[in-house]
């Protein structure tokens, strides 16, 4: 019997590099070895983006785009959208009832986005009862497939240990029933933004999975790299270089890199040539992602099909679980 993979992602547009070296990479390689159910959080979406839904589908096709052109195979793997999965919403009331308001309130990661909302870039929302809930909705997510592991960056881990939380909870409760499930920390390098920051689609830094060449390798030509450098052939410092040799380590193979931290500490190779070699790397590594990322946009129909079924397939076991939970439960 293999164990069980849960994980999903917001559908907030089109996804970027750092999702795909992050998250999706590592989700491809745990295929072969788990039973994975991948899904789009589009009731996550909602705890915040309730009145801006007029994207949300393109959003959620989006994202199940990128994750096919990535490598996620749905012979593979379930892939399915989360309000497609009504048996969630029940196990989110079972849940509910079980959590103690104080186990929300000090989530961490909630507070965060609770901070982001009250200032000007939030538009000083108030938070509503569908927010406080995010990480019981997050812990049905995880419970419904009964799941041993979740591949998450560091900042969900939070969120993982307060499932784990309410499974014991529930299994002191109403008998033991629910694994508790662990984060799977992904350790590849941190992919920074071209500018040095984190990565990410509102801090406009951010390169595409589905950028065009032209797109990326106009935006590597904006990367930050060694600030003390000048000229083109002044000595240069590669671990200073902000961005450009830090996506040479993560794109290019051994012989590259030691060629580029060569050339670059004689002042053989300027900044611009560095780039437009890199940007040409970084698009041939990608060329193969794309090619398969412009067959899905053609062939969207073939995409919502891939999404009817896992969602089907996601119900099944959604199913079983929930018939189990109600019987230990008592419910009628
Ligand atoms: N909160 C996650 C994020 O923002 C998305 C998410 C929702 C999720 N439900 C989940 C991730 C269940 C893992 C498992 O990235």
């Amino acid at each position: 019997m293999k164990q069980v993979i849960v994980s999903g992602m917001r559908p907030t547009g089109k996804l970027h590099l750092g999702h795909y070296l992050g998250v999706i990479k590592n989700w491809v390689e745990l295929q072969d070895k788990y039973e994975c159910y991948f899904f789009a959080a589009d009731w996550h979406a909602l705890t915040t983006k309730y009145d801006k839904t007029e994207e949300l589908r393109q959003n959620t096709l989006d994202v199940v785009m990128d994750w096919l052109a990535c490598g996620i195979n749905p012979e593979k793997s379930v892939i399915y959208v989360q309000s497609l999965v009504p048996e969630i919403a029940e196990l989110n009331v079972y849940l509910g009832m079980i959590t103690p308001q104080n186990w929300v309130e000090r989530d961490p990661t909630l507070k965060d986005m609770a901070k982001i909302l009250k200032t000007k870039e939030g538009q000083g929302q108030q938070i509503n009862y569908g927010l406080m809930g995010y990480p019981v909705l997050m812990s049905a997510d995880i419970l419904m497939m009964n799941s041993d592991l979740v591949p998450v960056g560091s900042d969900q881990v939070a969120h993982i240990e307060i499932t784990r939380d309410i499974a014991r909870r529930f299994n002191n409760i109403y008998g033991e029933f629910f694994h508790e499930a662990k984060p799977l920390l992904n350790n590849c390098a941190l992919i920074c933004g071209l500018d040095g920051n984190k990565m990410g689609k509102s801090f406009k830094n951010d390169i595409k999975i589905s950028d065009t060449e032209e797109e990326t390798a106009k935006k590597i030509m904006t990367a930050i790299t060694d600030r003390s450098r000048l000229r083109k052939d002044d000595l240069g410092h590669p671990d200073e270089c902000e961005v450009a040799y830090k996506y040479w380590q993560i794109f290019g193979n051994e012989n590259e890199i030691s060629t580029v931290k060569c050339e670059c500490e004689k002042g053989l190779r300027g900044c611009a040539q560095c780039k437009r070699e890199l940007g040409a790397k970084i698009n041939s590594v990608l060329a193969p992602i794309r090619e398969k990322r412009k067959y899905y946009e053609q062939n969207q129909q073939e995409v919502e099909e891939i999404i009817r079924d896992g969602s089907l397939r996601a119900r099944q076991k959604a199913q079983e679980v929930l018939s189990q939970v109600r019987k230990l439960i008592k419910m009628y």
